[in-house]
């Protein structure tokens, strides 16, 4: 399966590695194309470049870029129609979380990429999980998806029991409110544990 990652920073660059490693076909992209190549190379993506480029026979797209970037980035991605759009950001303005009051990232981006298929995903989990695993002594992290589409939401959390993951659904795209809070408790919650070297869990008995 075709995945691209939009945006070459600490989260794109850990899930370009960590997909390429488990046999998906990874485009990861830059503004720069040239450090987007380069970064192809380094971690193992099948190709590397400009963002609509690596769009282009995506299935899954993987939006990995500040909150803030959002709205210019989207028009430069090209037709988004019937992709799967994973939004992991969180609202961030000048280094502060700033949720939305009634709304979240995820539903402005399906606001901007109408013909998208929006799911939220990993935006509970720290960038140095993406980049080293999710499993915490034989324990799966838990990656709270949200979406509209539920085909489109288990595409997703197919690919994030690929890499190791435990998917919980959390219901349709509006949950994204939530999850988007639920990021700010996250220091507060591990205020004893080295910033990055914890995950949330979600432990369930069988019904
Ligand atoms: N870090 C975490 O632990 C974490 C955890 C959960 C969710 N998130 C969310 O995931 C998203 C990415 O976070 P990150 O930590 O990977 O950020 P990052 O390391 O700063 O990388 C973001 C990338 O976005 C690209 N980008 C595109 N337009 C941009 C713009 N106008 N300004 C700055 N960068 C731009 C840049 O790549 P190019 O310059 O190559 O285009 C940059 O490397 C954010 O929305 C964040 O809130 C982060």
């Amino acid at each position: 399966m075709k995945v691209a990652v939009i945006g070459a920073g600490r989260m794109g660059g850990g899930f370009a590695r960590a997909l390429a490693a488990r046999g998906y076909e990874v485009a990861i992209s830059s503004r720069d194309p040239a450090h987007g190549a380069q970064l192809a190379h380094e971690l193992g993506a099948a190709r590397g470049g400009g963002e609509a480029e690596a769009v282009e026979g995506a299935a899954i797209v993987f939006l990995t870029i500040p909150w803030t970037a959002v709205a210019e980035t989207l028009p430069r991605l090209g037709d988004l129609s019937g992709k799967v759009l994973v939004d992991v950001t969180n609202p961030y303005v000048e280094g502060r979380l700033q949720p939305h009051r009634d709304t979240s990232d995820a539903e402005e981006i399906q606001r901007l990429a109408p013909g998208a298929r929006v799911v939220k995903g990993w935006n509970t989990i720290f960038s140095q999980v993406v980049n080293s695993s999710p499993d915490f002594d034989g324990q799966a992290a838990t990656v709270f998806l949200a979406g509209d589409d539920p085909v489109a939401k288990e595409s997703v959390a197919g690919l994030a029991r690929d890499m190791g993951y435990d998917p919980v659904d959390c219901g349709g795209l509006s949950a994204a409110r939530t999850l988007e809070r639920v990021v700010g408790s996250l220091g507060t919650l591990g205020h004893q544990f080295p910033w990055g070297s914890y995950a949330l869990k979600i432990l369930r008995r069988p019904s």
